[in-house]
């Protein structure tokens, strides 16, 4: 059985009231509702409630998105989210492990596979990011230190869940770069993702997204490998027009 293509959009720290309905309602027009394709919308926090509305009334196969969530149901973890609040205000799937949570605010694996746990026991989708730097890579430790990361990530992650882990590949020299990785980086990476997660024993029919500088321009390069499975798009996902021809163009 093939695996569903899944473009995520991770909005980060964008995006202002009323623009996340007004950005639901631009893509229905452009995106076609019988698409082959899921659809993921990560929002911060605060704009989840107003993303819910715009998604519940859109025909798309969207699924509302939180970009990180805690382990502990509730607590005196100040800035934090819970994953219970989340998953009650209806998010569907969870970004979780970004390398701006793991670089910037420094979440070690061990937390990053609490939170993966986390999200997947309250019914939430869980994305798990891994990634190397631009100092691992040009050492030629990338699969080294992704595969650790992915081992280390899932330690708390039983290998069939009801919810789904979807694991996404984003080598950090090329977020918000302009620098994608090549198809050929990409096919092998993946690959190897791949093994290990057979390995480890989690189903063949695990979703593996890549990240990192997607565009309609170079999306169709990483569709066509095999075990592409999808997209976790930053800068592009925040235009409605750019978004949608993306997925377009990721389904040639
Ligand atoms: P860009 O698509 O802006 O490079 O961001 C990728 C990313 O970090 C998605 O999580």
């Amino acid at each position: 059985m093939s695996r569903k293509p899944l473009f995520a959009a991770n909005w980060k720290m964008n995006k202002l009231p009323g623009e996340g309905a007004a950005f639901v309602s631009a893509l229905t027009e452009l995106v076609d509702r019988g698409v082959a394709a899921d659809l993921m919308i990560a929002s911060q926090a605060p704009m989840l409630v107003e993303l819910k509305a715009a998604i519940s009334a859109s025909p798309l196969p969207c699924k509302l998105g939180a970009q990180n969530c805690h382990w502990l149901a509730s607590g005196a973890h100040t800035g934090e989210n819970s994953p219970e609040l989340l998953a009650k205000i209806g998010v569907q799937s969870v970004i979780i492990g970004h390398s701006e949570r793991r670089i910037l605010y420094r979440e070690p694996d061990s937390e990053v596979a609490l939170r993966v746990r986390a999200a997947l026991e309250r019914g939430m989708d869980a994305i798990l990011c891994i990634g190397e730097t631009k100092e691992q890579f040009d050492s030629g430790k990338s699969k080294e230190v992704v595969l650790a990361q992915l081992k280390a990530s899932l330690h708390e992650v039983p290998a069939r869940t009801e919810s789904e882990l979807v694991i996404a590949y984003e080598p950090v020299w090329a977020i918000g770069t302009g620098l994608a990785a090549t198809p050929e980086i990409v096919k092998e990476m993946h690959g190897a993702i791949r093994k290990e997660l057979g390995a480890l024993g989690y189903s063949t029919q695990t979703r593996i997204l890549y990240g990192g500088s997607t565009t309609p321009e170079n999306i169709p390069s990483f569709m066509a490998l095999e075990d592409v499975d999808g997209a976790l798009i930053g800068g592009t996902s925040l235009d409605p027009v750019k978004y949608a021809a993306l997925i377009k163009n990721g389904l040639i």
